[in-house]
């Protein structure tokens, strides 16, 4: 029997410990970095989409925002990333949700988004169907002027992740799959460094709605 992608990710959370993951970050930097180069107030709706066991979470509660939904198809991820904040008080400030993008439902009840962070995610969508749901999923929620900060395998990246394929992208062929309603703002090559040493480049890009 085939693994759901659901079951997939949750039996790579149950087994690794979090520095152990291929995308473990100390900190989430370049994400934060953009993140803060588009000085949102810090009540905000901010979506971490494939959040995962992120750092990013506790980046962004020490710098003040307030208004944060971690999503993940992967129960197991959150459940433990809850854990890895400092406690019970600071994980009731997170909003945290379980749902896979490919086919959206809790998601789609979070309007007015004002930023749409994936690290890593949609770089997994090689289904141009679920693609084509991603964009458009990313469209409505985002407020006007919203901001969409991405980090995809970069095309000199690597071919699979975790035993899944990607799709690698450069910021000309983001460019060209999020079309003229977004623009871009900012975009970076990042060379990753995995907990084995290993290298991964990583194409970054800010756009902005409208
Ligand atoms: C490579 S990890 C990156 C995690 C996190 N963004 C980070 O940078 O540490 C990919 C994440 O996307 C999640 N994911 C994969 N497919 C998904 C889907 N269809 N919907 C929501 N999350 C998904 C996985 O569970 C996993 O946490």
């Amino acid at each position: 029997m085939e693994t759901s992608q659901k079951e997939h990710w949750n039996e790579i959370y149950a087994k690794k410990a979090n520095t152990e993951l291929g995308w473990y970050e100390a900190k989430s930097s370049p994400s934060i970095e953009l993140i803060e180069g588009c000085s949102l107030p810090k009540e905000s709706r901010i979506v971490d989409i494939g959040s995962g066991t992120s750092i990013l979470i506790s980046n962004l509660l020490a710098l003040g925002y307030q208004n944060i939904h971690a999503v993940d198809i992967s129960n197991v991820a959150l459940q433990k990333a809850r854990t890895l904040l400092g406690g019970e008080e600071e994980s009731a400030r997170v909003n945290w949700i379980v749902d896979d993008i490919t086919n959206p439902s809790a998601v789609l009840e979070l309007d007015n988004v004002a930023l749409w962070h994936d690290r890593a995610v949609f770089h997994f969508l090689t289904d141009e169907n679920d693609q084509k749901i991603y964009r458009s999923t990313i469209e409505k929620m985002l407020m006007p002027s919203g901001f969409l900060v991405m980090a995809t395998f970069a095309l000199s990246g690597a071919e699979k992740c975790s035993g899944l394929s990607v799709q690698r992208y450069s910021v000309k062929s983001l460019k060209d799959f999020f079309g003229d309603g977004f623009k871009l703002i900012e975009s970076l090559e990042h060379i990753y460094e995995m907990p084995s040493g290993d290298l991964r480049p990583f194409t970054y890009v800010c756009f902005q709605k409208g």
